[in-house]
């Protein structure tokens, strides 16, 4: 079985930090997305796995390499402009040939992992095998009708009206049956070929199609909210490892880690926290749930629910509260005098203040 996961996408929910970098390469705990992505594919026994990539492609393979260090083979696959997910599968129609394979979006975290679907997949092949799971409103979603015995009756991009609570989750098992139905559907409203349309194709055309529920933790992680979500979520999942330095004065409470070369000084860290390889932490109080990046530099501060990324600094401001803080941004206290705010901001950045 072969992988095809897709890191192409303009990730416009994402702005300003998608301007600047790909929306997989976005840290949770301090690791990006779409390694979280390689290790649950890595887990289920896949190591040949195609990388469709748009303009971003090339921060994506500095990022990610040949792979090897996440013990994985990548091939990258040039997708012109996007065209749907259904369209990804005609770009990397040589390099899958006819394996069955497993798809899977770059921004989708799902840290309890699919196995019980692979197996399920793997066990009976069914020309397609898509992952659901219950939501509150599955308007935004691809949407799976269920007949009794787990079989699939019909699905649905994004409607109006849902027929069913059930989300297509972004993890799908194909056969090379898949390759037939996508080149016989048509562009949707969003002028995209839509990869539920063509398992839809499957189903009308008299395959087989089935559905494995996954109750675990999902999230695909598209918007500010929901990168601190997932980094909640994943920060909760850490075991304690403290390898950089940490002074007498300094308070550990929880689980921590502070990766190596990073430095502690006279600050209370609440777990779940993670401090980033060669930070430097003083006079300040991070956590709970909150992931600092390498290299970054936080003085006199507080922050709490938030992501710094790698090299930001944050000095002089405490109460920084569900925060999203880009690579190298500097957020600091104003030399103007109490109750005034100077501001540098950039494109679709969002500032929020209490006066
Ligand atoms: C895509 C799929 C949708 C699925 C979702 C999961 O939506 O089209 O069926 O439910 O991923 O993340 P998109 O992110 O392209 O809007």
């Amino acid at each position: 079985m072969k992988a095809l996961v897709l890191a192409g996408g303009s990730g416009t929910r994402l702005r300003p930090f998608s301007y600047s970098m790909p929306k997989q390469l976005i840290p949770i705990a301090n690791t990006p997305v779409l390694v979280h992505v390689l290790d649950n594919i890595r887990d289920l026994g896949v190591t040949d796995i195609g990388v469709i990539v748009g303009n971003r492609g090339p921060d994506i393979e500095a990022a990610l390499g040949d792979g090897s260090r996440h013990g994985v083979k990548l091939t990258y696959l040039l997708q012109d402009a996007p065209r749907g997910l259904a369209h990804t599968v005609a770009v990397a129609r040589d390099f899958l040939g006819d394996d069955d394979f497993v798809m899977y979006l770059g921004d989708n975290v799902l840290p309890e992992g699919v196995a019980a679907t692979a197996e399920a997949f793997t066990v009976r092949r069914p020309a397609a095998q898509i992952v659901v799971h219950k939501v509150p409103d599955p308007r935004q979603f691809g949407v799976a009708e269920l007949g009794p015995d787990g079989e699939v009756v019909r699905l649905v991009e994004k409607p109006a009206e849902p027929r069913s609570d059930m989300a297509l989750v972004g993890v799908y098992f194909f056969t090379s049956a898949i390759h037939r139905a996508v080149d016989s559907i048509r562009p949707s409203a969003r002028g995209e070929l839509e990869i539920t349309d063509a398992i839809q194709w499957l189903l009308a055309s008299g395959a087989e199609v089935r559905a494995t529920q996954y109750d675990g933790y999902w999230k695909d992680a598209g918007n500010v909210e929901d990168v601190l979500d997932c980094n909640r979520y994943l920060l909760e999942r850490l075991a304690p490892a403290v390898a950089g330095h940490v002074d007498a004065a300094s308070e550990l409470v929880g689980t921590v880690v502070v990766e190596a070369g990073a430095r502690v000084t006279r600050s209370r860290i609440e777990g779940p926290a993670i401090i980033g390889a060669g930070a430097v932490v003083e006079d300040s109080h991070i956590g709970p749930h909150t992931s600092i990046g390498r290299g970054c530099l936080v003085s006199d501060s507080g922050l709490e629910n938030s992501i710094a990324l790698d090299e930001a600094s944050v000095s002089g401001v405490r109460g920084l509260r569900s925060s999203l803080i880009g690579r190298a941004a500097s957020v600091g206290a104003t030399e103007q005098g109490a109750g005034r705010y100077r501001l540098v901001v950039g494109d679709h950045t969002r500032v929020e203040v209490t006066v």
